[in-house]
């Protein structure tokens, strides 16, 4: 065990990279230019939602098997730096690589000849092979070693991946994969390109199939079919498989939308469209102003409030990235309608506007932000719909006579099929749940 493991980059898969190879016996070093992160795990925590990940970080503070700091120079004796930095979207739909060209710059002073460089981001082909180029006079070996980390599971997909994808120059592969050994997962080797494309392809295909789902959806509502039950049928087809076919108000996340965005560029700028996706991507945006045209459509007053439950664009995280929640939210406060909103994860307005991806959410020209409720049941007296738009345990199981009592004239529309219809319409609710003729 004598690598030492550098992390550039403390976010979600960063932390989860420098917490997990701590746990398997590691010392890691992690650089972050964020001092509030680097201060959290100098002090055992990530400052992150996910679940496992600070006590594996507080066991290693304790064991003094990690540290962090804002300076480069912490990686002065990391013989293997892993890069897990973001890649956000440009305004082209490519993917913006600014974030590698600083952690390489900022890590380049501290390496070593045979040192090795693992390229973690979500990076587009022929990435590696510049970085690779770029780093290889000092005789520094560059791996590609994408990750597949879910947010809410990045502790649990770290120690059990389905498959640990490693590319690029052979001895370096060797000693990358030794790192996972004890994982006993498969280990699939491949060259740089295919691991870069492979990333890209895993996230769009399970964007394709959502958007697959979603369309799916709407025409089980139109011809009379049940959604969930057709899609039982289809999980049966191990071909198929069962997961990923649970329709809701789009896709989105700090992944989806960016990755399956920068697979199209990449494709376009090859001349070799990707048609499927480019149509997975409409469908999806689509779907998310299908919702909130269902909304607007109950709303038949001109006081009427809207009530969203749910904010974050999946349950299990606190992250409001690209929520088809919000845009829900934003495009119907742009209508005119009053929005108000609950999420476990959102406890005041001040937490909402913090946590908001806009550019500038003091801007008067972006729309109205939703007023925050502190529990579900605090519902204006003018609200007529009440939808489900993230699936928080919290709503499964709603008293929904407490809502009845107070708004007995609203519409529940369940977007992502976990309410109980019989208690909704047994406390008086009228009750509309996509993919299902009602
Ligand atoms: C995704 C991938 O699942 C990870 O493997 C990958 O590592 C990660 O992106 C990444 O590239 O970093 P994540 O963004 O955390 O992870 O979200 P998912 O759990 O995959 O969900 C994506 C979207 O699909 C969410 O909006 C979710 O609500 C939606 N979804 C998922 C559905 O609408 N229905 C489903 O049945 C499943």
């Amino acid at each position: 065990m004598s690598e030492v493991i550098g992390v550039i980059g403390a976010g979600y898969v960063g932390a989860a990279t420098a917490a997990g190879f701590a746990h398997l016996g590691y010392s890691v070093a992690v650089v972050d230019t964020d001092a509030a992160k680097v201060d959290g795990i100098l002090c055992g925590r990530s400052g992150l939602t996910e679940p496992g990940l600070d006590d594996l970080i507080e066991a290693a503070h304790e064991n003094s098997t990690i540290t962090a700091s804002t300076s480069y120079s912490v990686l002065t004796d990391a013989t293997i730096v892993f890069v897990c930095v973001p890649t956000p979207m440009r305004s082209d739909g490519a993917a913006d690589l600014t974030f590698i060209d600083t952690a390489l710059s900022g890590v380049e002073p501290y390496l070593e000849p045979d040192d090795v460089v693992v390229l973690k981001s979500t990076v587009p082909v022929g990435t590696g092979d510049a970085v690779a180029e770029r780093l290889g006079s000092a005789g520094v070996h560059v791996v590609n070693n994408p990750e597949f980390l879910r947010e809410g599971h990045t502790v649990e997909d770290f120690l059990a991946p389905d498959r640990v994808v490693v590319g690029g120059d052979p001895a370096a592969i060797k000693r990358v994969t030794a790192l996972y050994r004890s994982l006993h997962s498969p280990i699939v080797e491949v060259d740089r390109a295919s691991a870069e494309l492979a990333k890209y392809a895993c996230n769009s295909f399970l964007a394709l199939k959502l958007s697959f789902v979603d369309e799916l959806a709407t025409l089980a509502e139109r011809v009379g079919a049940d959604i969930t039950e057709v899609t039982d049928v289809m999980a049966h087809d191990d071909r198929i498989g069962s997961h990923f076919l649970s329709p809701g108000p789009g896709w989105g996340g700090s992944c989806f939308p960016k990755d399956t965005r920068a697979l199209i560029s990449t494709a376009t700028s090859v001349e070799r469209p990707m048609r499927t996706l480019a149509a997975a991507v409409d469908a999806n945006e689509a779907q998310t102003q299908r919702i909130a045209a269902l909304i607007a459509d109950r709303l038949d007053e001109p006081d009427a409030a809207v009530t969203l439950l749910g904010l974050t664009f999946k349950a299990g995280t606190a992250d409001l990235r690209e929520s088809p929640a919000l845009d829900i939210a934003l495009t119907l406060s742009k209508q005119g309608v009053r929005v108000f909103a609950h999420d476990p994860t959102i406890t005041s307005a001040e937490s909402l506007v913090a946590r908001m991806p806009l550019e500038n959410p003091a801007d008067p020209s972006q729309p109205t932000l939703p007023v925050i409720l502190a529990d579900p049941y605090a519902l204006d007296v003018d609200t007529r719909v009440i939808a489900i738009v993230t699936e928080w345990n919290d709503y499964r199981s709603l008293q929904w006579s407490l809502v009845a009592a107070r708004c007995p004239h609203a519409v529940v529309i369940d977007t992502r099929g976990i309410v109980d219809a019989a208690l909704v319409r047994s406390a008086g609710l009228q009750l509309y749940r996509i993919g299902i003729a009602e």
